[in-house]
């Protein structure tokens, strides 16, 4: 038996090869732990010996994606806390370190590294100079810490550091916290309901989204396992050993700028009172509460939050614009460049985390001059299986190209959010569904890149092997 990477996988009846991979798979990856309290450690090793006896004390605290959804079940049934998630990726250059590179994965983006002059050129990224200090040499290692409070993720990340030898060294740490809204729904700094968007890999979490939807799937949140899973090519057996590519951007929010930039875009299109609150939602394509703006006028979203559309009915983005952020990212087939499956195959599992402190409430109504201009932003993190095709493809052939979604006669401009480079003249007008022409140029850049790296999650079982 070998497992299907073609169709999503019940994890609750998997038997056999796919069990096996379940308990030798790191969690977070087929589905998200929880992450609310994360501590994310850039290493660099000195001494292979040291470095592979230090991985193999850490898989020893790590848990397997099984006991991740065990724990999870667990949970609805009789509630608890679960265990800390402790996560290692290493990049192409920590396999060298270590003198693991012999079977090392392969994918041609993690091979250049995310510091390479091409991946610059390719993403439009800021130079390394100006990076956090932290990310302007060369990391052989990631580990994520993440747990639902302070206290236990602290208590995780302490027992793994005191296992860390001399030889290594700590480049950079960064720390996420996680923000909610009012209806306990996880916020980003500019205030809006993030995270909910995801492919999903296993079939009990489709089928539990269908049951929130009245079983008419309209967007189908369904993706093949081979779209976040790859074999463990270094592993003792990469037929039921898998891992997954993750991306990690540290991304800089002047929220400050985003706000203000809000404020001008309603008055540019005159709006005015409640509907002002639409000029942040075509910049991001749904409401702070989560609502898209492709099918309602206002927020009010229902609860949970709604992922059940597409674009179909506003073909001509009288609703949700062109380059609103959510429609620049998954234009949920009407992109216009590929056919619909192919177009789904970009899609990546994206497990980003806040991170910085700030003195206001981001949930409450205050001038653009009373928010943070920097400090804060989004610890950007999500897995791939091909990362050209998924992260590197959404940002560069999408988010940062002014002319897609591919539109006659239209230039949508960059993704407003986390598009790099040129803005371009490209703007916003107020339809919705046909009314009031003014139109308004495009929001200016909010969004900086700090620093970031391309690693691979090995199996727990090669980590156990070194
Ligand atoms: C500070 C940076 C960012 C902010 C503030 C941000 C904010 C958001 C928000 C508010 C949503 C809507 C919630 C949802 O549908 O899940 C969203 C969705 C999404 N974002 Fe971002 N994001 C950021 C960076 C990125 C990056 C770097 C990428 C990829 C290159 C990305 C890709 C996506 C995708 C694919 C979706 C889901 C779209 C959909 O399926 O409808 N985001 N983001």
């Amino acid at each position: 038996m070998t497992i299907d990477l073609s169709t999503t996988l019940s994890w609750t009846t998997a038997s056999g090869d796919a069990a096996t991979m379940l308990g030798e798979l790191q969690p977070n990856i087929l589905k998200a732990h929880v992450r609310d309290h994360l501590s994310a450690l850039f290493l660099t090793f000195g001494d292979a010996a040291e470095a592979r006896a230090f991985l193999v004390s850490v898989t020893g605290k790590m848990k397997s994606a099984k006991a991740h959804l065990d724990e999870v079940s667990a949970f609805k049934a009789e509630g608890g806390a679960g265990t800390p998630y402790v996560g290692v990726g290493l990049t192409a250059a920590g396999y060298r370190a270590l003198g693991a590179d012999g079977n090392m994965p392969q994918d041609e983006a993690f091979l250049r590294g995310m510091a390479a002059p091409d991946t610059r050129r390719r993403l439009n990224d800021p130079p390394r100079s100006t990076f956090d200090p932290g990310y302007r040499g060369e990391i052989h290692a990631v580990v994520l810490v993440g747990d639902a409070t302070d206290k236990t993720m602290t208590a995780r990340r302490n027992e793994i550091l005191d296992l860390l030898p001399d030889s290594a060294v700590v480049l950079a740490e960064e720390t996420g916290l996680g923000r909610v809204n009012a209806r306990g729904e996880g916020i980003e700094h500019f205030g809006y309901v993030d995270g909910r968007s995801q492919p999903l890999f296993l079939t009990e979490d489709v089928d539990a989204e269908k049951n929130n939807t009245d079983g008419i799937n309209v967007w189908n949140p369904a993706a093949p396992l081979g779209q976040v899973l790859v074999p463990d090519t270094a592993a003792p057996d990469p037929g039921v050993h898998f891992g997954s590519y993750f991306v990690f951007r540290k991304l800089e929010q002047n929220v400050r700028r985003f706000k203000q930039a809000e404020a001008d875009l309603a008055d540019t299109l005159g709006l005015t009172g409640e509907d002002r609150e639409r000029a942040g939602a075509m910049i991001i394509g749904r409401f702070e509460d989560g609502t898209p703006l492709t099918t309602q006028r206002e927020d009010g979203a229902e609860s949970p939050v709604s992922n059940n559309f597409t674009y179909d009915g506003d073909r001509a983005a009288l609703k949700c614009p062109f380059q609103a952020h959510i429609r620049k990212t998954n234009p949920r087939g009407a992109g216009g460049a590929e056919d619909p499956a192919d177009e789904r195959r970009h899609l990546m599992a994206r497990r980003g985390v806040t991170y910085g402190e700030r003195p206001d409430d981001p949930n409450a109504d205050v001038p653009p001059a009373a928010r943070p201009s920097g400090g804060v932003g989004l610890l950007f993190m999500a897995f791939n299986s091909v990362l050209g095709n998924q992260f590197e493809f959404t940002q560069a052939v999408w988010a940062n190209n002014p002319g897609f979604p591919i539109v006659d006669g239209v230039t949508p401009g960059l993704d407003p959010v986390i598009g790099q480079g040129e803005r371009g003249s490209s703007g916003y007008t107020v339809d919705w569904g046909g009314s009031a022409q003014r139109t308004a140029g495009p929001v200016p850049q909010s969004v900086t890149l700090r620093g970031g790296e391309y690693f691979f999650m090995p199996s727990l079982a090669f980590l156990r092997s070194l």
